[in-house]
């Protein structure tokens, strides 16, 4: 099982447009993919259409009390389950403080799922915090969008300096740009400088009103407009992310295949 966690300190850069088409295009791949909206806003579980509530609340999760296998729920999407956002949520930092070595509780709350999950997707919301760190703890993959301006480049190198102090387990890295406007010279100019030395991926994502639209459709634009460029481009970034992350062969099949 390898988990991705969508990662940025800011907000509004594109975490849960990221989490969502990535898990969904994971689950078509055939694997059997998790997706745990961890942002009290819920705009995952509102994308896949899934009531924001987890009965006990975050409380329950965090100190064991309901099981976290109890609180999921399927999607409309084979192979694609969601654990979804709870307004409670807002309180996480206060409940993993208050946990014994808070910084791995979400590891070891997510130990257990290893045998029915082959991906996991952790949908983080903006902040740096002990909830952050304990997903950055629990992450094998990084997923950070930016959108391209020179201050994000620096959030990026304080994160990737960040979690290369971690003792024992760090991520791996994978940022990219999201958003990217080519009308917009700086972004052009952005683009093209600054991922020497750091950890891009090849793929950008362009700002696309397609991608807008995913709150219209309530769901990922690879299964409303399977065709478009931002669909394509959102497949590459999985086929990156996947490799990055050393992701195996599905067992399941192909369901695309199957689909066709
Ligand atoms: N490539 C894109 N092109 C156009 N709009 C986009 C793109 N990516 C995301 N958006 C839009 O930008 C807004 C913010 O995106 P998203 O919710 O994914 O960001 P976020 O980082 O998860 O935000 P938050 O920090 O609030 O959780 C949304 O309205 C989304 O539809
Ligand atoms: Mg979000």
């Amino acid at each position: 099982m390898k988990i991705f966690a969508s990662y940025n300190i800011k907000g509004g850069v594109g975490k849960t447009t990221t989490a969502v088409n990535l898990s969904y295009l994971a689950a078509r791949d055939g694997y059997r993919v998790l997706l745990w909206d961890l942002d009290p806003q819920g705009a995952a579980s509102y994308l896949f259409r899934i009531k924001p509530r987890v009965k006990g609340g975050g409380k329950a999760l965090i100190k064991g009390t309901k099981s976290v296998d109890a609180a999921i729920k399927g999607t409309d999407f084979d192979g694609l389950d969601l654990l979804p956002a709870d307004f409670t949520y807002r309180n996480l930092d206060l409940l993993l403080d208050a946990a014994k070595r808070p910084e791995r509780r979400l590891a070891s709350l997510l130990a257990p799922l290893k045998a029915e999950y082959d991906a996991v997707f952790l949908d983080c919301p903006p902040s740096i915090s002990l909830l952050s760190e304990s997903v950055l703890h629990a992450a094998d993959l990084l997923l950070v969008p930016l959108i391209p301006t020179t201050l994000s480049v620096r959030t990026l190198d304080q994160l990737t300096q960040f979690v290369g102090g971690f003792n024992g387990h760090q991520p791996d890295v994978l940022a990219f740009f999201s958003m990217i406007d080519r009308r917009k010279r700086l972004h052009t100019q952005i683009a093209q400088e600054l991922p020497a030395g750091r950890s891009f991926a090849t793929t950008v994502i362009p700002s696309a009103s397609l991608i807008e639209q995913m709150s219209v459709h309530r769901a990922p634009v690879a299964a409303f407009a399977p065709r478009s460029q931002a669909a394509r481009c959102y497949g590459e970034l999985w086929r990156e992310a996947r490799e990055r992350a050393g992701l195996g062969q599905a067992a399941s099949p192909d369901r695309a295949a199957v689909r066709e």
